[in-house]
């Protein structure tokens, strides 16, 4: 007898769970009506602490994940390989159809690679976002998780065109939209109906983020970039909620002062994060996803580094590129903070309505779609690709 389709959804690390959140949401609208599809939800457990992980799956209403890998923290070959050798054996057991992985950390290179040599085909969600930077270990994760995934679904135009230039066929790739962005809308209200925390008025403070292993790894790297948000505290109240790798490197680093103007406080959950971000005047930040966030909630975004894989948030929205130089980031927050940004505008496709794409899409590569035939025909080619 012939078993249903299996999907397995894997996601490992914060930026991951936004992704999935709707891609879970629409598999969940779609299984009910069909029943047709099995979907596991695998949490590789690269983060694993409640705020970094499980506070994201309560405000975004995920389901608990079917199989958590429990993987942890470690190097990244030992990252990726314990991600590799636990994820095996659960396609060998599960015998999914399709891998759907989201994003670029190492959960989502380890998957698609370990999918992909058994035979498993794997859908790649936010594919040909380039930086042009080996540097970055996200890099190397993008451009390796493309090349092996048959299908790849991607945000805008620019990412197409660079997976093209890789030399990918037009029938692997699917402009889809931004699932992040289908998360941001769909919470948005929530998030703005928390009370902004005490002392803080709404437009009156900014919010600070900056995790980078280039930035907060190294004193001399962190230290100038620390005295410069502490020169734009002294201007405006900043808030900082700071990820553990930052934390540790800060407290290593004898940067903490007592009597700083900076509010550092432990990493928040998803609502009061948007709730804070899309109140604030502005937002400092080495992050990817925050330069998306702040385009559609139209607030400026200075990003702390010298390249961006994400170019549209810079050409249509609200993100300015303030490269690492402390007295360039003041310089920008003033300017920012007394005569804001120009105009700016929302990507195409960043409306709400990604996830339900890709599941259309990956239903049909199952022959269950009846939405949309160039999403069929694309199925079929890609299933003998
Ligand atoms: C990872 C991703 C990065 C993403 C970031 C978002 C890779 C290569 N990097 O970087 O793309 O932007 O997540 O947060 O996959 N730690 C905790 N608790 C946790 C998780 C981590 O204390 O729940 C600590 C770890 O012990 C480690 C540090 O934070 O010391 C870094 O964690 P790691 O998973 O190595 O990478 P991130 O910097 O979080």
């Amino acid at each position: 007898m012939k078993t249903r389709p299996k999907f397995i959804v894997v996601a490992g690390a914060r930026p991951n769970f936004m992704k999935i959140a709707p891609i879970m949401a629409s598999f969940g609208k779609n299984n009910i009506t069909s029943g047709k599809v099995s979907v596991k939800l695998v949490h590789t457990g690269q983060h694993y602490d409640r705020k970094m992980s499980d506070d994201f799956f309560t405000d975004l209403e995920i389901q608990a994940p079917d199989i958590n890998l429990a993987i942890g923290s470690g190097t990244h070959a030992e990252q990726t390989a314990r991600v590799m050798m636990a994820f095996e054996q659960i396609c060998l057991q599960e015998k999914p159809d399709w891998v759907v992985v989201v994003g670029d950390v190492n959960s989502t290179l380890a998957c698609s690679v370990t999918a992909r040599k058994l035979g498993v085909n794997v859908a790649h969600v936010e594919a040909g976002l380039r930086s042009r930077d080996m540097s970055m270990p996200e890099e190397i994760n993008r451009l390796c998780t493309d090349a092996v995934s048959n299908l790849l679904f991607t945000t805008d135009e620019l990412a197409g065109n660079n997976l093209r230039n890789e030399g990918v066929s037009d029938d692997r790739i699917d402009f889809v939209g931004n699932t992040m962005i289908d998360t941001l809308l769909r919470n948005l209200n929530k998030a703005l109906s928390l009370p902004l925390p005490a002392g803080l008025r709404e437009r009156g403070y900014a919010v600070v983020t900056l995790h980078r292993p280039s930035n907060v790894d190294s004193v001399e790297t962190l230290r100038p970039l620390f005295h410069a948000i502490q020169k734009v505290a002294e201007q405006i109240p900043v808030v900082f909620p700071a990820h553990p790798r930052t934390q540790n490197s800060l407290q290593k680093f004898g940067l903490l002062k007592t009597g700083m103007d900076i509010r550092l406080i432990e990493p928040v959950s998803y609502l009061p994060f948007i709730s804070l971000v899309s109140r604030a005047c502005f937002v400092l930040t080495d992050s990817g996803g925050i330069q998306e966030e702040t385009t559609v909630l139209k607030i400026p975004c200075l990003t702390m580094r010298n390249n961006t894989e994400r170019p549209i948030t810079c050409t249509l929205g609200t993100n300015i590129l303030v490269g690492t130089d402390p007295e360039r980031i003041v310089r920008t927050a003033f300017d920012v903070l007394n005569h804001g940004i120009g105009k700016s505008s929302i990507p195409p496709k960043w409306d709400g309505a990604s996830g339900d794409r890709i599941v259309t899409a990956l239903l049909a590569c199952v022959g269950l779609s009846d939405s949309g035939i160039p999403r069929a025909v694309l199925a079929k080619k890609v299933a003998t690709s």
